[in-house]
């Protein structure tokens, strides 16, 4: 058996709702130039007492239901996070206690934006090496508790939500291909500098703003189109198809602007583009999979369409993936 599929999908996110004009209140910014800039209209926001874990295990439940499946028959959990609820153990292992899954293994993996893709990949690799059978893959974020809401240019571009998919061993093909990048050079142009061993927490990281998120958007913005695009590519590639096979596209949902620069660069209809940005904003590892819970449900994508994944993010990471649905 060496093929391995989607069974199910779920995703979560907070009903709060932090909206563009709510941001017209804290900050000097405007409605319009964030949805000129961005593409984002409103974000879901945690309450203080929800962790990354809560949203992923609701996404998590939803996954099973919809693969029709026990936690009991889950041999692991990879979640894809740079929000986790503790620097360890793992959020990973927090999931697993909350689900009762027994059975499993779990762990976290650090990527950035890419952080589902990576799992993804790894799942993948462990099903078609035949140690695993069915595997939660997760993407989680509360990004909110990471940003400075007097930073205008972070603030408003990221909000908080989580997507898992069972991926499972198959007699017909799903998965068709999966392929991971990383340039470490950039480590440092999207990042929080403080909480880990070479900046521990202290009264003076406090005191610099360091325990939040920091990014140099105009390189971040660059960088990202060029590998959304190398990295699509490569995917459709491995998978033995041309773009124009592709029913859809559901890229890492940061900025339509990178999204569209993307879709022109693959010369790919709009219609065949997936974004759910104006109402999420970017949630991070979470984007892809919340995302395609929403194609799936709202009938955008098909049982036998091809899909396409790809992401970008800290690292800097990318990835993508082709899949037939
Ligand atoms: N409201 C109003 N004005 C603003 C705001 C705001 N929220 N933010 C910045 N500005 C101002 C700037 O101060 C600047 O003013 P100045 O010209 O007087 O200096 C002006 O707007 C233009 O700023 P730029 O940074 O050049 O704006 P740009 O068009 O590049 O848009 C943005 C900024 C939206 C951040 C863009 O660079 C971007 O989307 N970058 C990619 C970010 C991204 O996708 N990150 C996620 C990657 S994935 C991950 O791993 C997290």
């Amino acid at each position: 058996m060496s093929f391995v599929k989607f069974l199910g999908i779920g995703s979560s996110a907070p009903e709060k709702v932090l909206s563009n004009l709510d941001f017209e209140k804290m900050i000097d910014t405007s409605d319009e130039w964030i949805r000129t800039r961005t593409g984002i209209s409103e974000r879901r926001i945690a309450e203080s007492n929800i962790a990354s874990s809560d949203l992923a295990y609701e996404a998590c439940v939803k996954a099973l239901e919809d693969a029709s499946m026990d936690i009991e028959d889950i041999d692991g959990i990879i979640v894809g996070t740079i929000t986790p609820d503790h620097i360890f153990p793992s959020t990973a292992c927090v999931l697993q206690s909350q689900l009762g899954a027994k059975n499993a293994f779990a762990f976290d993996v650090s990527a950035g934006c890419s952080g589902f893709l990576y799992a993804l990949h790894v799942a993948k690799g462990m099903i078609q090496g035949g140690t695993n059978k069915n595997l939660l893959v997760v993407g989680a974020e509360v990004l909110s508790k990471i940003m400075n809401y007097d930073d205008r240019t972070t603030c408003i571009l990221f909000g908080d939500g989580a997507g898992a998919a069972v991926i499972s061993a198959s007699d017909t093909p799903g998965i068709m291909s999966s392929c991971l990048g990383s340039n470490g050079d950039y480590w440092d142009l999207l990042w929080m500098p403080a909480g880990g061993s070479r900046i521990p927490t202290s009264e003076e990281s406090l005191k610099n703003g360091d325990h939040f998120l920091k990014m140099e958007g105009r390189e971040v913005f660059k960088e990202a189109v060029k590998a959304l695009e190398s990295s699509s590519l490569e995917a459709i590639r491995q998978a033995g198809i041309t773009p124009d096979e592709i029913d859809l596209l559901i890229p890492h949902q940061a900025n339509y602007r990178i999204i569209d620069a993307v879709r022109r660069r693959l010369e790919l209809p709009e219609e065949k583009v997936f974004s759910n940005l104006d109402r999420y904003g970017n949630t991070s590892s979470a984007s892809v999979p919340i995302a395609l819970d929403e194609a799936v449900k709202s009938g955008r994508l098909k049982k036998g369409d091809i899909v396409v994944f790809s992401a970008f993010g800290a690292g800097f990471t990318w990835g993508a993936s082709v899949v037939r649905w």
